[in-house]
């Protein structure tokens, strides 16, 4: 078990264990008052964990209640975010109530933007699912829905009063969620830590989850804690996301987000060593790790689409946009540039 204490604005602890969902009720019990609780999930999901997850809740003393949305990326939109704010309101939801969000990163950015919002601010706990949300999603207090212009344009900072990672949901996830969140594995590794990245190299992520996951939360901890609103140090944890984003929306969503990630990471590697900042030896090396989780390194996108897409991405500020680069594997630095220049980065 690996307890990570995050001291965000609003404090809270990242639990990591097998068996956990059995022992939410207590846990959460230990942070607020029993009340009711929603459990927002998939159909799909809540079949394979809610029950163990509800029991929990219940024998702690919550009254537990469920919403499902459809799943994937269609449900971070407004109207899945004001069904939910619906139910919330239809089913008597005070601030003293609370929301679990129990599934991946989709689930996770939509309950939590739901539960910073209703009635100001209520409860939140994340039960990720997933190894994306597992390693950084779940953590940080990033919430948001998307609009048709772009992803994540509509949300907010919220942290969650706790995020219990229970290792057993991870057995069920098909070979491919598994290999999505292993993009953002490999992007720890690239954006701080070269020894973590060639241990990704030498060992499967699966042979050493718990280390890896908890390397993750301890290397998202460093950065929330002294950039929670991600106006500086924190923007490394975008490396691959301004591309990645926009290959996701130009998509129209059929390529996963940690599919979109890899891409999005191979692309500046490259543009990287085309612009004389990084070596052409780190970016075979990141090629080769990424292909040996069996992750994609190229898209058939055109450069064009791509940038219309970045540039509607939430990453411009001022004008500029700042894309996070590879020096070398293990160390990046951040790059504000015109829209326009981005053009080079993606050709
Ligand atoms: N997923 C990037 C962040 O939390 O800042």
């Amino acid at each position: 078990m690996r307890r990570i204490h995050i001291a965000a604005s609003t404090p809270y602890d990242v639990v990591i264990d097998c068996g956990l969902l059995h022992r939410a009720g207590e846990e959460s019990a230990g942070l607020m008052r029993p009340c009711r609780a929603v459990i927002v999930s998939e159909e799909q999901i809540f079949a394979l964990h809610g029950a163990a997850l509800q029991r929990s809740l219940e024998r702690a003393g919550f009254e537990v209640f469920r919403f499902f949305h459809p799943g994937g990326e269609s449900s971070k939109s407004l109207a899945v975010f004001g069904a939910l704010q619906s139910f919330l309101c239809t089913h008597h939801f005070s601030r003293s109530d609370a929301v679990f969000a129990l599934g991946g990163g989709v689930t996770g950015d939509l309950a939590g933007f739901a539960a910073a919002t209703y009635q100001r601010g209520i409860p939140f706990v994340q039960v990720p699912t997933t190894l994306l949300a597992a390693v950084d999603a779940s953590v940080g207090g990033k919430t948001a829905v998307n609009l048709p212009e772009g992803k994540n344009q509509v949300g907010c900072f919220y942290q969650p009063r706790a995020v219990f990672c229970d290792r057993d949901t991870l057995q069920t996830l098909s070979d491919e969620a598994y290999r999505c969140g292993c993009a953002e594995v490999i992007k720890y590794g690239v954006l701080g830590d070269r020894a973590f990245f060639d241990s990704l190299a030498q060992t499967p992520i699966r042979a050493q989850e718990e280390q890896v996951i908890a390397h993750c939360v301890t290397m998202k901890r460093d950065l929330v804690q002294e950039d929670e609103f991600d106006t500086g140090k924190r923007r490394l944890l975008n490396v691959g996301h301004t591309v990645g984003h926009a290959v996701e929306k130009c998509s129209g969503y059929a390529v996963s987000h940690g599919d979109a990630v890899a891409i999005g990471m191979a692309t500046v590697m490259r543009g990287a060593v085309r612009h004389g900042l990084c070596c052409k030896e780190d970016c075979a090396r990141l090629l080769s790790v990424l292909e040996k989780y069996r992750l994609p390194t190229t898209c058939g996108i055109p450069a064009d689409a791509l940038l219309e897409a970045c540039m509607a991405d939430k990453k411009t500020a001022d004008g500029k946009l700042h894309l996070v680069v590879p020096r070398s594997i293990g160390q990046c630095t951040v790059i504000p540039m015109e829209p326009e220049e981005l053009r080079t980065w993606l050709e």
